[in-house]
């Protein structure tokens, strides 16, 4: 009687170890398969029409990793036109070309993304955004991302932060001219304090927002 009810329990231990083993054994499968992001390619142009908290801007989109260099170019509904220019030595350049010539420097210890920043990625899953099947991932609680399943084209993002993006184009390959790298001469200035001061608010709140996000960047390591 012993031996069998000592037998039923080693059976019964050996059964929950199969179970356990196909567990696990068929998560990693399912994980060794999930999608992963696409790299971004080398040198694009996107139109991405954001949201920050309801306030609309379209952004023209340079990415220009062999330069080491990436542009925001943002338009404010029927605001401001800023100049939001990343270079990968750490220097940002936040400005505007009208006449009230306003320019914010930083020099951080980040570079620009990397085409291959999204790796590591965590993927959850599909679904539809602006009619798009999508694979969506989430990446350290910092970005949530969203690729065509059949293109593998980006179509949406969202940060932390709740700022939205929505690809409204992609060009792949596309690069803007040297010359409009160039930021403007007061960026150079040594500016006193009163006209730092008086920076338009749309600038302040911009470049502060350009540079928690790319500090941020940095300490998660992309
Ligand atoms: C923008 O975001 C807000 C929430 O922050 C949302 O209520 C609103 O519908 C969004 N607008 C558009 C055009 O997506
Ligand atoms: C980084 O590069 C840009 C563009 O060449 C330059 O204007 C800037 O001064 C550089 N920053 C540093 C810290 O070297």
């Amino acid at each position: 009687m012993a031996t069998s009810t000592k037998l039923f329990f080693l059976q019964s231990h050996f059964l929950l170890l199969l179970i356990v083993i196909i567990i696990s054994s068929s998560i990693h499968l399912s994980s060794s398969s999930d999608p992963t992001p696409s790299p971004w390619p080398h040198q694009f142009h996107s139109i991405l029409i954001m949201n920050y908290s309801g306030a609309n801007q379209i952004i023209d989109l340079w990415y220009d990793w062999p330069n080491g260099r990436n542009f925001n170019i943002i338009q404010h509904q029927l605001g401001k036109l800023l100049y939001d220019l990343e270079w990968n030595n750490g220097t940002s350049f936040f400005y505007t070309l009208d006449s009230t010539e306003e320019c914010r420097v930083a020099h951080l210890d980040v570079g620009i993304l990397r085409p291959n920043w999204l790796d590591g990625a965590n993927y959850l899953g599909q679904e539809h955004v602006d009619g798009f099947l999508c694979n969506v991932w989430e990446k350290a609680n910092f970005i949530w991302y969203y690729e065509d399943v059949v293109t593998k084209r980006p179509v949406h993002w969202v940060f932390y932060t709740g700022r939205s993006a929505h690809v409204m184009t992609f060009e792949v390959g596309a690069v803007l001219e040297d010359a409009k790298w160039q930021a403007p001469v007061y960026c150079f200035e040594k500016k006193d304090a009163e006209k730092n001061a008086k920076t338009h608010p749309v600038i302040a709140d911009g470049f502060e927002t350009s540079v928690r996000e790319r500090t941020l960047r940095g300490l998660l390591g992309y």
